[in-house]
């Protein structure tokens, strides 16, 4: 399966980013990709026509992937603004977007014992709407994540990693 990874944080030391890097070894019979989107601008219905290549291109990439698994922080109890541009732009033009029919899995990580579980909320919903496939199960919540990974970033926890290889057995069989 080809599998694109997309975190919703581009910070340098991003857990969330650090948890998708930690899935090829758990499922090394896939193939992963991890989306840049950073070049992408801020939305505006003023820049779609002619639509930016940068938009077209991410568009491809989601629709290439056999499966799309998103890592998303919490901020201020929804997604980060950079991925809500993300989903805006490839969902553009209306009824063509990107993420119709593709299989998602979502998960996310969080220093709090919440575990994100507002921001994934709010990604479904958004999601749904786009008319992707989401995953109801299995919920993938990371809390705590200072005990979870090393300073360099690999994750330890060893429940976590058997959630997760479970998780990509699940999306390789839906
Ligand atoms: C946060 N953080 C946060 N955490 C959480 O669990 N729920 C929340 O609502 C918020 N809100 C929030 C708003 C803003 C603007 C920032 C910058 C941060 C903390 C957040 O979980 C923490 O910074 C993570 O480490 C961000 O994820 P990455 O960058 O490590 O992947």
């Amino acid at each position: 399966m080809n599998i694109l990874t997309i975190s919703g944080s581009s910070r340098t030391g991003s857990f969330n980013t650090m948890l998708l890097g930690a899935l090829p070894a758990l499922a090394p019979a896939h193939t992963f990709t991890h989306m840049d989107y950073s070049a992408l601008p801020l939305f505006s219905q003023d820049l779609e026509n002619p639509f930016p290549e940068s938009a077209t291109s991410l568009k491809d990439q989601i629709k290439a992937a056999d499966a799309i698994i998103i890592a998303t922080p919490e901020y201020n109890r929804s997604i980060p603004a950079s991925l809500s541009n993300l989903l805006d732009w490839t969902s553009r033009p209306y009824g063509q977007g990107a993420w119709i029919g593709k299989k998602v899995l979502v998960m996310g990580a969080t220093p709090a014992p919440t575990g994100t579980v507002l921001a994934q909320a709010e990604l479904r919903k958004i999601l749904l709407y786009l008319d992707a496939r989401v995953m109801g199960q299995p919920e993938i919540y990371l809390s705590s994540v200072y005990e979870k990974f090393t300073t360099e970033g690999e994750l330890t926890d060893e429940g976590t990693k058997q959630h997760l290889s479970k998780a990509l057995e699940l999306l390789a069989s839906s």
